[in-house]
C-alpha cells in the first residue's frame, strides 16, 4: 500500500482543530499518517491503540473513529488539553497519558501504535517551545528510543506506524526495528516543500549533509513495522 499525501489528506478531513499556543498544528506528516491509519481496515472495534506524541490529538481521532480503544500520550500538558478538547468535541472517548515512551509502554501492549515523533535535526537541544520537532543533531532523539521500545509496545500481532523525514535516515529506523525482531515496510511517501522549521535552519542542514544545496522539498515516509 502506497498513498500520496493528497489521497491521505482526503481520506477523512479532520475539520477544525482546537490548539493551545505551542501545540503542533497538524501538517503534511499528520495527514499522511492519518490517511494510512484510515486505510487500514484491520483497525476497529476490539483493537487497542496508542498515539504517541499526540499533539492536538489528530491521530488519536483517526484511530478512535474506527471504533478502536485509544490512548493518547504526550509530554506536553498543553497538547493533552488540546487533544482532550478535540476528542470531546467529536464525542470520541480517548484515554490520556501524560508522558512518553516509558508511560506508554507501561499502559500497553497495543494492537496499533501510531507515532509522528519529532524528527528534525537540530543544532541545539530541544526546549519546551521546539520539542514537537527538534530531535537532536541527527534527528533521531526520539526515533531511536521508539524503535528500541517498539517490541514492548506491541502485542504479538501488533503494528507500529510511524512517520518521519528521509532526512532523519529511514534505513537506520528499519535496522533498529529489525534489531528488535520487527519487519518494516514503507507504506506511504510524500514529497513536501520545506516548512518554516527546516527553512529556518537550511545552512545547518546543508552543512551537515541533510539537505543538498538548492533542494526545497523533503520526502516524508510512513513505515509499518510488525513481528
Ligand atoms: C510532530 S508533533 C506530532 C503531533 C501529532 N501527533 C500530529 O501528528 O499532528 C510531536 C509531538 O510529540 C510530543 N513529544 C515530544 N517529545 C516527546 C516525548 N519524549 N514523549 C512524549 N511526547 C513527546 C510533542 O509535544 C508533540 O506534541
Amino acid at each position: 500500500m502506497t498513498m500520496s499525501v493528497r489521497t491521505a489528506a482526503e481520506a477523512r478531513p479532520l475539520g477544525r482543530v482546537f490548539r493551545l499556543p505551542g501545540v503542533y498544528r497538524p501538517q503534511e506528516d499528520t495527514a499522511l499518517l492519518s490517511g494510512v491509519l484510515a486505510a487500514d481496515t484491520s483497525i476497529g472495534c476490539g483493537k487497542r491503540c496508542a498515539d504517541l506524541g499526540t499533539g492536538s490529538g489528530a491521530l488519536a481521532i483517526a484511530l478512535a473513529r474506527t471504533g478502536a480503544t485509544v490512548v493518547a500520550a504526550d509530554i506536553s500538558m498543553r497538547a493533552l488539553a488540546s487533544a482532550w478538547m478535540n476528542t470531546v468535541l467529536r464525542a470520541l472517548p480517548i484515554g490520556l497519558i501524560r508522558g512518553g515512551l516509558p508511560e506508554t509502554v507501561e499502559a500497553g501492549p497495543y494492537d496499533v501504535v501510531a507515532a509522528n515523533p519529532p524528527y528534525v535535526p537540530s543544532p541545539v537541544p530541544a526546549v519546551r517551545s521546539s520539542r514537537a520537532w527538534d530531535a537532536g543533531p541527527d534527528g533521531r532523539a526520539m526515533l531511536d528510543p521508539l524503535c528500541a521500545a517498539a517490541p514492548s509496545l506491541l502485542t504479538r500481532t501488533g503494528a507500529l506506524y510511524l512517520v518521519q523525514s528521509t532526512m532523519s535516515d529511514v534505513d537506520k529506523t528499519r535496522f533498529a526495528l529489525a534489531a528488535g525482531g520487527l519487519r518494516s515496510e514503507v507504506v506511504a511517501r510524500a514529497e513536501v516543500p520545506f516548512g518554516p522549521v527546516v527553512s529556518g535552519r537550511l545552512d545547518y542542514l546543508i552543512d551537515r549533509g541533510f539537505v543538498r544545496p538548492g533542494e526545497r522539498t523533503e520526502e516524508l515516509v510512513v513505515l509499518r513495522a510488525a513481528r
